[in-house]
């Protein structure tokens, strides 16, 4: 690390997966470009993020994040942003509903563009081209032109991720997320999958809720939480010229804060202690984010702990798990441990998709549903043992009924999978696994919840 941080010590640094432009200048000029550009977001709502994850880091949250694998200019709609933010408004009115807790919502959206790839080059036929790196860095066509990294593509994707968080802001703050209107969420294909089913079963005993409530004088005009939700933003902060570029002193604390999204989090290929994501990610007040993977060791993630959290604040940093479902009850204990008796004060989430990826017999990249739960019902379980929380949820997901992920009520097999794979990077949930999967969690967390209410009143 160096002595003295600032927006650009990052470039002293050795930086894994930032791509190299074939003209430096013509990047440096989008990047002065992009400083004058409006933040997307304002310090006082990352503030805000940051007090609701520290409720979740003292067990009295729950975290759900999800969105895309990589968000594309391709798909760029606004019946895309809206079916994502509804499956989420209804996985978090499953988990709510199950926890009794307040679900602190994050997507990622409005700036997830850029991806680490496992290889730097790509090889079809005898040819080999620069990797697809996300929209955000090069186009996904196998042609050279499309492959070459193009400054110009930063400036598309900070425009499509204003227009996005706007539309987002509108939805959770203009009446979309009133809860009167929990049964209109449901739409097309998942009316009649068994998630829509249970949803609407649980929006009627909402309903009946609200109407109990309004009974007795509480509404939506002297309760503005039941017509408006607070929605947050997230991205991996890969690409750090762009973050750079984005990061703004607050006028009001003079604190420096990444205004690309709310909440940023360092990739499992950029954790390096040296490296230049740690160094650009410490010094920026946003909360912020790690993914651990099972290589992680438990000193190794108590000087990153230190490195990014040195004043032990809650809710500054969550460590986002994905181990894999083999691996996770294998792994994750001795790191739980080892933060609760050096006592860190984290939020600890779950990326099940991640650790569970495998190529299916029709040559396509998936993660098997059970393989999914298994490891979220791991991840819960060992919490359980260690006496520590199960903080959150992490997912690749999209409001599109595509075919992806295989398994869930659905049924999606391999051969399925070719009916609507249209993911950019990884396989993500579609809307009626997601819903799904947020139902089975649900149950989790109920049995959790109802384990510590029988201990309470035994004691
Ligand atoms: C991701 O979240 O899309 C990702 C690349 O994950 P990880 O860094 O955990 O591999
Ligand atoms: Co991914």
């Amino acid at each position: 690390m160096s002595e003295r941080w600032t927006s650009d010590s990052w470039r002293q640094f050795p930086a894994k997966h930032i791509p190299k432009y074939p003209d430096a200048q013509a990047l440096a000029d989008v990047e002065a470009q992009l400083k004058n550009y409006p933040p997307l977001v304002f310090a006082g709502e990352a503030r805000q993020l940051q007090s609701e994850l520290a409720d979740v880091a003292n067990g009295k949250a729950f975290l759900l994040q999800g969105g895309d694998c990589a968000e594309s200019f391709a798909e760029y709609h606004p019946d895309n942003i809206r079916d994502t933010f509804r499956v989420l408004l209804q996985m978090a009115v499953a988990l709510t509903w199950a926890g009794s807790r307040p679900v602190v919502k994050v997507g990622r959206l409005a700036g997830q563009f850029a991806k680490p790839r496992s290889s730097e080059t790509e090889e079809i036929d005898g040819v080999v081209l620069e990797s697809y790196k996300g929209d955000i860095v090069n186009g996904m066509a196998f042609t050279p032109e499309e492959r070459k990294p193009d400054p110009q593509r930063l400036l598309q994707a900070y425009s499509q991720s204003a227009a996005t968080l706007n539309l987002i802001r509108a939805f959770a703050q203009g009446g979309f997320a009133d809860l009167q209107r929990v049964h209109g969420w449901t739409m097309g294909a998942m009316k009649d999958s068994p998630a829509g089913h249970r949803y609407q079963e649980t929006a009627d005993r909402i309903s009946e809720a609200l109407a109990f409530m309004e009974a007795c004088g509480i509404n939506a005009t002297n309760t503005p939480s039941l017509h408006q939700t607070n929605f947050y933003t997230s991205h991996e902060a890969l690409l750090l010229g762009y973050e750079q570029a984005m990061t703004r002193i607050d006028s009001t604390t003079g604190d420096w804060y990444d205004t690309s999204a709310h909440l940023l989090w360092i990739g499992e290929r950029t954790r390096q202690l040296d490296g230049a994501h740690v160094e650009f990610m410490r010094g920026i007040n946003n909360p912020i984010a790690c993914k651990v993977g099972p290589t992680m060791d438990p000193d190794e993630l108590i000087r990153l702990i230190d490195a990014l959290n040195p004043d032990n604040e809650p809710g500054r940093l969550t460590l986002i798990a994905r181990m894999g479902a083999d691996l996770v009850g294998e792994k994750l204990p001795a790191l739980l441990r080892k933060v609760k008796n050096e006592g860190r004060v984290v939020v600890w989430s779950c990326d099940p998709m991640h650790g569970n990826t495998i190529k299916a017999p029709s040559g396509y990249k998936t993660r098997p549903f059970d393989q999914i739960l298994a490891e979220v019902r791991r991840f819960f379980a060992v919490h359980q043992a260690e006496g520590t929380y199960a903080g959150g949820v992490h997912f690749e997901m999209t409001g599109q009924d595509v075919t992806e992920c295989m398994g869930g009520a659905q049924e999606i097999t391999s051969e399925n999978l070719a009916d609507r794979y249209h993911t950019h990077c990884d396989p993500r949930l579609n809307g009626s696994q997601a819903l799904e999967l947020a139902f089975l969690i649900a149950e989790g967390i109920k049995e959790e919840r109802d384990a510590h209410i029988s201990v309470a009143q035994a004691s």
